[in-house]
């Protein structure tokens, strides 16, 4: 079955049927391999899942060796400049890789994808490359190898499209914890970053479809659902329903899944309902990632954030003082075109007004197309260099501040793994998503035990399991 290529919501719904049939009544990629690496956020893993459940649908098996495989593909990201240059770096590599295996074919995806000029320069400059898919194109995949004529096939829709429900085809990567969209893309602009337009609007799923499929993960054993979205406060503002992401998570609650968690919560749309919710249900994590990006008022305002310092800090305290045992963590960009000392020292100061129990922080890169890209930026790169050192240096003394404050503590740990770090021992996170290496049977994974802390270094915990 051949379908041509279609947009509207029916024919994009007669292409899930196209993947249903193949993957029940016909394994056409039998006995191919494939392998992928994933670059970027929680979107690109989940969505890398999904990428894994369409390949095995039509008989691919996966292959976690990167030589002797069919197909290679890479599932990018593009919001900062390094990860480009390590996507550019790894692709040298699987040239030399298909000039000894010239059947390999050679897939690329995710944002990068999506970006306008990486498409022509793919086209101009990266040949060997031979297929090419957007983020709005993933269902397609499985019918782009199949008309595969070992031309390049570059196939990136400008526009988003409906969203797709496949039900349980993902592959995931763990039966313990799993992700599940809430909603994809975002409306929010703010001026520095890519994800608007490599994502496209804000799409929000059903609420019955996410509580079919958190229920059926519930029944399969899943002890854990993170809800995906890169703005999640603001989910069901684009459905017809009158809901809002406090609805959604009360809903979610009353599945008795055993753990809820959700990335990433924009301070913006943050609302007292939400509080509300989030403390009356234990089974919803006391944990919350909330980007700040700046302390300064003039650098917020030109990164089009919507919020003030004092907003900030005021839905913070807010936030810490409703929410039991609540742990909060931040995204911050140093060098921010136009930061001067004076606005960076504002980032210090809400720093140590907030004592964020961690934080991820970043150098401003600027990203093709966004209004960031065309500020004035005269800020030496040494420069940015000595403001992220500075800021990590004051936001390692809260993140060793918290494991301090934990250790002797007894914490609930999710048992998800063996430990990375002593194979002896397993690893798991604590409800405020701290990652604790435990001397426990291995018998313990997938479950929820009690933990008490008994070393507290600066970036891990150790623990003992407690009967
Ligand atoms: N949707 C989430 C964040 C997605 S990107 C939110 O709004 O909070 C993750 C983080 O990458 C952002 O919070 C920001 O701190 C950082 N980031 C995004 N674009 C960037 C850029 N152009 N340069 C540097 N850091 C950036
Ligand atoms: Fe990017 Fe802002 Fe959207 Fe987050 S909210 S994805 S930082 S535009
Ligand atoms: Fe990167 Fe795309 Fe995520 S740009 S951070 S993979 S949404």
């Amino acid at each position: 079955m051949k379908l041509p290529n279609m947009l509207n919501a029916a024919q994009r719904k007669a292409k899930a049927n196209y993947i249903y049939e193949n993957r029940i009544n016909q394994k056409i990629f039998s006995g191919k391999k494939y392998y992928i690496r994933t670059y970027g956020c929680q979107m690109n893993v989940h969505d890398t899942e999904e990428i894994k459940g369409l390949l095995e649908s039509v008989g691919f098996t996966e292959s976690k060796n990167i030589n002797k495989n069919d197909l290679i593909i890479l599932n990018t990201c593009a919001i900062r400049e390094n990860a480009h240059n390590k996507v550019f770096g790894f692709l040298g590599h699987l040239k030399h890789l298909k000039k000894n295996n010239p059947s390999l074919i050679i897939g690329l995806c995710g944002c990068m994808a999506q970006e306008e000029s990486i498409a022509k320069y793919i086209k101009e400059k990266h040949p060997y490359i031979d297929i090419v898919f957007g983020t709005h194109n993933i269902s397609e995949l499985p019918k782009m190898l199949e008309e595969y004529d070992g031309k390049q096939n570059i196939n990136v829709d400008s526009k988003e499209g409906d969203v797709i429900e496949f039900d349980n085809l993902y592959k995931r990567d763990s039966n313990i914890t799993a992700w599940v969209n809430i909603m994809y893309g975002c409306d929010k602009f703010c001026t520095y970053c890519i994800v608007p337009y490599t994502r496209g609007k804000q799409r929000s799923r059903k609420l019955k479809d996410i509580l079919k499929e958190v229920t059926e993960l519930k029944n399969a054993g899943y002890k854990e659902i993170t809800l995906l979205g890169q703005n999640v406060n603001a989910y069901g503002k684009d459905l017809e329903e009158k809901l809002g992401f406090s609805n959604l998570l009360e809903e979610v609650s009353k599945t008795g899944m055993e753990r809820i968690r959700f990335v990433t919560s924009h301070p913006w749309d943050f609302t007292d309902e939400m509080i509300e919710v989030i403390s009356k249900y234990e089974n919803i994590m006391p944990y919350i990632h909330l980007p700040v990006q700046s302390g300064s008022n003039r650098i917020l305002k030109l990164m089009n954030r919507k919020y003030t310092n004092e907003e900030y800090f005021t839905l913070f305290n807010k936030i810490k003082t409703k929410i039991k045992n609540v742990s909060i963590t931040t995204d911050i960009i140093v060098g921010f075109p136009g930061e001067t000392e004076a606005d960076f020292e504002k980032t210090l100061n809400l720093v140590k007004k907030c004592e964020f129990d961690g934080a991820f922080t970043f150098i401003f890169s600027a990203r093709e197309n966004t209004p960031a890209s065309k500020m004035k930026d005269n800020l030496s790169l040494e420069e940015k260099n000595n403001r992220l050192q500075k800021l990590n240096k004051l936001i390692n003394t809260y993140s060793k501040e918290y494991n301090l404050k934990i250790l002797g503590t007894i914490q609930k740990v999710l048992v998800t793994s063996i430990s990375e770090k002593d194979n002896n021992k397993v690893a798991g996170y604590t409800e405020n998503m701290k990652l604790v290496n435990i001397d426990a049977p291995i018998t313990t994974i997938g479950k929820i035990i009690n933990v008490e802390i008994n070393d507290a270094k600066s970036f891990s915990l150790d623990g003992v399991i407690k009967k």
